[in-house]
């Protein structure tokens, strides 16, 4: 067994599994790259990807390059702006009527996502100093596929511009960011494909003259941007070469879930995992373990499934997956796991695993150095 595994074992050899865990040097190591890697840009910390108000803190509070979240729901703005953080931007745009009045009372420091006349014309039924930002479209429309995703309606400069003249209609309202998210850069696996390579760069060329051509759109109309938002962990590197971009937003990489196994051009270190334990031996050869049946969101494909981590050579089986309650894998030879062992799994993405657990176990080395809350342990459940 790896000494990686003995250690983790040791750190968690009285806690329950299954258990949530984060090995802090790795976490650490992952800060340290995204900070190294922001090429001057601030970065705003993406809550969905972490998930715990007490490691968002850590982040923050690592070194000053980390400023503002962005969030994905209005209702947990509210909560975390209760709880004193500032410079919240929603990734998202919101038709929550019922947190749009809390927020109508006092506005500051939460800005709101809108790319529909829709949009605004439901903020301006508030008649409240709203702060606004602008989610632009920077996917790339190929003739039978769009590499990227269907999210912001505002593509062309034309739609742009209409809803600029929408804006100007209730000044009350307040346009102070631009955001652009290039999903088909920061969310695409590239390792395995020379056409995925091809096809980032040719939309990374794309859409620097689009974000940039926007921005200037959008000043050229009168209003003075705070900020231009983009890219997400997997496009770090690409994005930071954009004059127009202030900042560039990143999360999943702190905790480097196994999709991030998967690019070309950065490693991470896998910091989260959860444990379960091995309830059964149904033949030689064989493991079951209880729980493990987190599959992540996204396009319907086998690497969704968690992936065994520790020990190196466990494999789930093709015909069971990873199950509701129960989770069957192969395991060599010469790994010896006794009912009442552990083995350690890897989610496929980064945010998702907190809401099946109340808790993170803090790993440093062989030593348990805390337990700290996911969000399901505060008693939200955002999405
Ligand atoms: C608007 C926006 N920005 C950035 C990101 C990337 O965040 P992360 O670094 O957590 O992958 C996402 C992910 O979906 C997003 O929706």
């Amino acid at each position: 067994m790896s000494s990686l595994y003995s250690q983790y074992v040791e750190a968690l050899k009285d806690s329950p599994s299954p258990a949530l865990y984060l090995d802090l040097n790795a976490f650490e190591k992952n800060i340290s790259w995204a900070k190294e890697n922001a090429g001057g840009k601030k970065i705003r910390v993406a809550t969905k990807s972490i998930r715990s108000v007490e490691l968002i803190k850590k982040v923050l509070a690592s070194n000053s390059v980390f400023q503002g979240l962005m969030t994905f729901t209005l209702a947990e703005s509210l909560w975390l702006r209760d709880l004193g953080f500032k410079d919240i931007l929603i990734g998202y745009p919101t038709v929550d009527r019922k947190s749009l009045e809390i927020l109508a009372r006092n506005p500051q420091e939460i800005t709101l996502m809108v790319d529909l006349p829709e949009h605004i014309e439901l903020l301006a039924k508030y008649n409240a100093p709203f702060r606004i930002c602008l989610d632009l479209d920077l996917s790339m429309d190929l003739p039978f596929v769009r590499f990227g995703v269907y999210r912001s309606a505002l593509q062309k400069l034309e739609t742009l511009q209409a809803l600029l003249s929408v804006i100007k209609k209730y000044p009350q309202i307040r346009l102070v960011g631009a955001m652009g998210y290039e999903a088909q850069i920061a969310g695409v696996m590239d390792k395995e494909s020379w056409l995925m390579r091809f096809l980032k760069k040719l939309s990374i060329k794309q859409l620097r003259k689009r974000r940039a051509l926007m921005v200037e759109e959008i000043q050229k109309a009168g209003f003075k941007l705070e900020f231009v938002n983009g890219g997400g962990t997997g496009s770090i590197q690409s994005t930071r070469e954009e004059k127009v971009v202030t900042e560039i937003t990143v999360g999943s990489g702190f905790f480097a879930p196994v999709l991030f196994d998967h690019y070309q051009d950065f490693t991470l270190t896998p910091a989260m995992g959860f444990t379960l334990p091995v309830v059964r031996k149904p033949l030689p050869g064989l493991i079951t373990c209880l729980g493990g049946g987190y599959i992540a969101s996204g396009e319907n494909v086998a690497l969704k499934t968690p992936t065994p981590y520790l020990p190196h050579g466990l494999k789930l089986l093709a015909n069971e997956g990873a199950g509701e309650v129960q989770t069957p894998m192969s395991c060599p030879q010469n790994i010896s796991l006794n009912i009442g062992d552990v083995v350690f799994m890897r989610h496929a993405k980064a945010g998702e695993a907190c809401e099946r657990f109340s808790h993170i176990h803090l790993i440093r080395g062989s030593q348990l150095e805390g337990v700290v809350a996911t969000y399901r342990g505060d008693g939200q459940t955002i999405l």
